[in-house]
């Protein structure tokens, strides 16, 4: 019988995950950038300025963003190193047409690729980037331990893994008030904004299955990376995990 994964709090055989994520991010894309403002209070901005600080990104350095959608953390990355280059990819080609939109904008587009593929079979060489990032990405994905096994096979020796993820507020009574804000707030406003609840519906449950902070850590460590460690933000309402292919 074929394996089941969850989606939110649905479970569903795994080879349909990929295409209901596709489905989500797909319909949401033309509204994904105004949605995070609204949602997040514009706090998703401090979180991957956060995310720019702990990986203080160097000239000429090659990043790898994937589920990287619009391109939020490849201009913010390239903005800060002053030169290099981003490739970022994503399962859901309207989220990269959005972001290729922007980085014509800004006159960034010649240090940008945009690449459709999915995180867990990466189309690249083994050892290939200095920077591999994932924000608010990886708890979408199928299996995450294959991402992250892929994402130190095309890391360089040395290489660093930046992930920005969702995760759990470890006070009871903090939880509980964060998900009173969630499960009640953002399905209305994602119904008042997109026109669609049910992707915002999705978003909150997926939020509340992603493991805790010192699981996801084991997974790193799993996948090989050294040094790992994370930092939470906002009280753990989101965190960072850094890891290092050396
Ligand atoms: C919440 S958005 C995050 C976009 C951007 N990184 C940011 O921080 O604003 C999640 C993205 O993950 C992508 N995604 C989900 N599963 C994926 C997979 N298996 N491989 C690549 N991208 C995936 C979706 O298509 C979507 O664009």
């Amino acid at each position: 019988m074929e394996k089941t994964t969850h989606f939110g709090f649905t479970e569903i055989p795994e080879s349909e995950k990929a295409g209901r994520v596709q489905g989500i991010f797909g319909s949401v894309a033309s509204k994904y950038d105004v949605m995070n403002d609204a949602m997040s209070l514009g706090i998703h901005r401090i979180w991957k300025d956060a995310m720019m600080d702990w990986l203080a990104p160097r000239p000429g350095q090659r990043l790898l963003d994937v589920a990287g959608g619009t391109g939020d953390i490849s201009f913010k990355f390239l903005s800060r190193a002053g030169s290099g280059h981003a490739t970022v990819l994503d399962l859901t080609e309207p989220m990269l047409v959005e972001g290729r939109k922007r980085a014509e904008a800004a006159s960034m587009a010649e240090s940008l690729d945009w690449v459709v593929g999915d995180a867990m079979a990466l189309p690249f060489d083994d050892n290939t980037f200095d920077v591999y990032t994932i924000s608010f990405g990886i708890r979408n994905v199928t299996r995450p331990q294959d991402a992250l096994n892929e994402a130190y096979r095309v890391l360089k020796p040395g290489g660093r893994l930046m992930v920005l993820e969702f995760s759990q507020i470890p006070t009871p009574a903090l939880q509980w008030a964060y998900d009173r804000y969630s499960f009640n707030l953002i399905p209305p406003m994602g119904q008042v904004i997109a026109g669609d609840r049910d992707s915002y519906q999705y978003l909150v449950e997926s939020i509340r299955r992603f493991p805790d902070q010192e699981t996801f850590l084991g997974m790193v460590r799993t996948a090989g990376f050294d040094n790992a460690k994370y930092r939470n933000l906002s009280m753990g309402i989101a965190c960072l995990h850094s890891g290092w292919k050396l």
